[in-house]
This record gives C-alpha cells, sequence and structure tokens, in this order.
C-alpha cells in the first residue's frame, strides 16, 4: 500500500548548524504519527519542510508517492496538507468566522473577471462559503464564538479555532505543532478525545508534536523521537517509553515517561 505521507532522508541546514538529519517516517492514511524529542530538536523545522516553508537540503516529502520537495508553499496546501502553529498565529482583529473564511478561500477559485464583478455566481458561491465555515465551527464548538474578534478568545478556545481553521483547507494530512501547550491536564485530556474524533469525523491523518507524553502515548500509533536534529528512535508508543536511550535523552538518567 502507498503511505500517505513517506519521507525519507529528511534533512536541514543554517548555516552551520545541521538541524535536522536523515529523517524518516511513514504514515498511512488515517493513522496518527508523534514526534517527540527535547527543545530545539528539529521537530517544528521538519513541519517547516513538510509545509513548504523550508526547502530541505536533503531528502525526499512523498505524499501519495509524489515527491513535494521544490513544490512552493501553495502546492503543498492545495496537496492537502494543513498545519497549526507552536505559537497561535490568528489574525488577531478578525473574528473568529473571518479566520476560517480566509483559509476556506484558499479552496475556492472564482478566476479574476467573476470575482472582479461579482456575478450571482459570486454571490451564490460566497454566501455557500460562510455556511461552510460556520458549519466547521459548528462541528469544533466553536459557533458561539463566530463573530467574537479573535485576541479576545480565551487561550483554549484559540487554540481550537486554530485546529478548525486548518481543517478548513479540507486536508489530508493535519501536522499539530504542539496543540496542548499551555493546557492543564483536564484540557490535555479533553483534546486526546478531540483528536482522535477530529481524525474519523474529518477522515484525516495526523501528525502532531507533543511534550505531553500522556497524550502522545494516548492517541498516537506510531512515535518518532528526535534529539539534536537526529532520529533517535522510532516505533509504537508503548516500545518508544521504555526504551532506554529515549529515556536517557529525553528525560535525564532515570527519568520515567
Ligand atoms: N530559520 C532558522 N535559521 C537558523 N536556525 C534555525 C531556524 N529555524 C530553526 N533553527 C534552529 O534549528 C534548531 C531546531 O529548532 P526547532 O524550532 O525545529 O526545534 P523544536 O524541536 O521545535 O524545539 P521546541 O520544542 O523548543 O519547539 C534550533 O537550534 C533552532 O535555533
Ligand atoms: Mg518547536
Amino acid at each position: 500500500m502507498t503511505a500517505l505521507l513517506e519521507v525519507r532522508s529528511l534533512g536541514i541546514r543554517f548555516g552551520g548548524l545541521q538541524a535536522v538529519d536523515s529523517f524518516h517516517c511513514r504514515l498511512n492514511q488515517g493513522e496518527i504519527g508523534g514526534i517527540i524529542g527535547p527543545n530545539g530538536a528539529g521537530k517544528t523545522t521538519i513541519f517547516n519542510m513538510l509545509t513548504g516553508i523550508y526547502p530541505p537540503t536533503a531528502g525526499e516529502i512523498f505524499f501519495r508517492g509524489e515527491n513535494l520537495v521544490g513544490r512552493p508553499i501553495h502546492g503543498f496546501t492545495e496537496h492537502g496538507i494543513a498545519r497549526t502553529f507552536q505559537n497561535i498565529r490568528l489574525f488577531k482583529e478578525l473574528s473568529a468566522l473571518d479566520n476560517i473564511k480566509i483559509a476556506r478561500h484558499m479552496k475556492v477559485k472564482y478566476g479574476f473577471f467573476p470575482g472582479l464583478f461579482r456575478t450571482e455566481a459570486v454571490s451564490r458561491r460566497e454566501n455557500e462559503l460562510e455556511e461552510e465555515c460556520l458549519s466547521i465551527l459548528e462541528r469544533l464548538s466553536l459557533a458561539q464564538y463566530a463573530r467574537h474578534k479573535a485576541s479576545g478568545l480565551p487561550y483554549g478556545v484559540q487554540r481550537r479555532l486554530e485546529i478548525a481553521r486548518a481543517l478548513a483547507t479540507s486536508p489530508e494530512l493535519l501536522l499539530l505543532d504542539e496543540p496542548a501547550a499551555g493546557m492543564n491536564p483536564q484540557e490535555v485530556d479533553q483534546l486526546s478525545k478531540t483528536i482522535l474524533w477530529i481524525r474519523d469525523e474529518f477522515k484525516v491523518t495526523i501528525l502532531l508534536i507533543e511534550h505531553h507524553m500522556q497524550l502522545v502515548m494516548g492517541v498516537c500509533d506510531h512515535v518518532t523521537v528526535v534529539s539534536f536534529g537526529k532520529l533517535l528512535a522510532e516505533g509504537k508508543p508503548d516500545e518508544v517509553k521504555v526504551n532506554p536511550v529515549v529515556v536517557e535523552a529525553y528525560l535525564g538518567k532515570g527519568g520515567k515517561f
């Protein structure tokens, strides 16, 4: 079976720093993969390469068997890869609904002239767009915030809105960069359930970066461990958490997940 995502020997160098070296991973449709590792290990940099922000200096990113390396950023979005950011990056002055609309717009193409003259077809399409965006908000229990400015929303709601925004591009692969950052244990627990629900409800494959081991071990089918840019270990969560190399590198001698 062709994997949805197959990354081979991926690497990037920033000046003298080999930020990521020979990273690989493979995800089949519907799976949830996790990337863990200490601060500065290169996790976000991997996402930046998987979304076309940084062109890798080595390796391949096969998506449905097609190598995306060398494509522009929108090429990655059009192929169905969407992400959230470690630090929330919403348009803070816009409403929750407008944040979703902007993302969704990337999927809608009017062509130049119809867009210029606002034909009936364009107005109809805009109404449909609004309905679709409201429906996404509704499915993520965000409908009540549709007309609220993003900056005024509680932190946890902003995080959920970021996920909704990524889903608005109808991705096949959803990349979540530390979705549980700043959350308390109850919120993390709820997020674990939400992630599993999103996978089923939106039929997406998910790759997530997380420091919360409880979440990683609870939702991931497969975990990859990176440290100083290098792949340290990989396997099922239960295998990875007892791997002595991982325990030592990640938690220090005598550490426990
Ligand atoms: N654009 C860049 N130019 C130079 N160095 C960079 C750039 N982006 C990342 N780095 C460096 O690459 C390394 C990996 O950074 P990255 O943000 O990927 O780590 P991370 O694993 O996501 O860490 P954290 O858990 O703290 O988010 C770091 O040393 C960082 O300073
Ligand atoms: Mg990071």
